[in-house]
């Protein structure tokens, strides 16, 4: 008679004995992007705030792009870090890898929507991301000395405005905050209900602020003078700041 051990019934992970450390890899850099994002829609929810007497939007937009190493910052805290939490998510998810035993039942539904969720943001960060920096479909690219009309040109189009965008928001501050839930507890923060249940109380606070953000972006948007500023306007609004 054979006695089963317990390695019969490991599952097998990517990086094996690393797949703890992948796992903290994977919590990191979901929160890194989680950070910007926060940033991202704020800044761009200043679009609600219209263009006169100032137009705040693209003074944010100037602020961002006069960043020292903007390219190593980009990278660093935006590109990387999303590609390695897109792969590693991939692989959890086909793999069922063990994390799903973070989840009482009653939470299943959160974890289904959680893998929804990330489908979509990912469709719609290849869009987005390739739109606004390259220009697609006959969309023009972001231009950064031109921040407000080129953004009010994207958002004008009732597909990407009613559809692409709200769509990409809701996923984004649902993923966000339910990810921020499970991160401490992959941290191992929150280990008592009450604590995670008090935890999910801040998180879904966070996403319902984060989805207004979003709103009042579109909303500012789609409002915004989309008449781009002449060279010498868009030079002077340099100079003045
Ligand atoms: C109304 C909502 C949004 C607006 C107006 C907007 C606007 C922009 C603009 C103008 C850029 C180009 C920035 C630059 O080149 O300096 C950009 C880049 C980007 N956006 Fe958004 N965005 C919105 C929502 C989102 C959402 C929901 C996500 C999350 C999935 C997202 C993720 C990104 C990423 C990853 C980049 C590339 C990073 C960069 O190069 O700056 N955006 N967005």
């Amino acid at each position: 008679m054979t006695t089963a051990t317990a390695s019969d019934f490991t599952v097998p992970t990517l990086g094996g004995r690393h797949h703890f450390l992948l796992r903290r890899l994977h919590s990191l850099t979901g929160l890194v992007f989680g950070g910007y994002l926060i940033i991202h829609l704020l800044v761009n929810a200043t679009l609600i705030q219209g263009v006169h007497p100032d137009d705040i939007y693209q003074l944010q937009v100037d602020k961002i792009h006069a960043l020292p190493f903007l390219w190593a910052l980009e990278w660093g805290l935006i590109y990387l870090p999303i590609i390695f939490h897109t792969i590693y998510g991939i692989w959890i998810t086909l793999t069922g890898q063990p994390n799903v035993g973070h989840y009482p039942y009653t939470k299943n539904i959160f974890y289904v929507l959680q893998r929804a969720s990330a489908v979509i943001i990912v469709l719609f960060m290849l869009f987005h991301v390739f739109s606004m920096k390259t220009g697609l479909f006959g969309l023009p690219k972001f231009v950064p000395g031109q921040a407000t009309a080129t953004v009010a040109i994207h958002l004008n189009h009732p597909v990407l405005l009613w559809v692409v965008y709200p769509l990409g928001i809701i996923a984004s501050c649902y993923h966000l905050a339910n990810g921020f839930w499970t991160a401490a507890i992959t941290w191992g923060l929150t280990v008592s209900e009450g604590g995670q249940r008090r935890w999910g109380i801040v998180c879904g606070i966070l996403g319902v602020l984060l989805f207004i953000a979003g709103i009042a972006a579109l909303v500012g948007g789609a409002r915004a003078d989309a008449v781009p500023l002449t060279p010498a306007q868009a030079q002077q609004k340099v100079m003045e700041h």
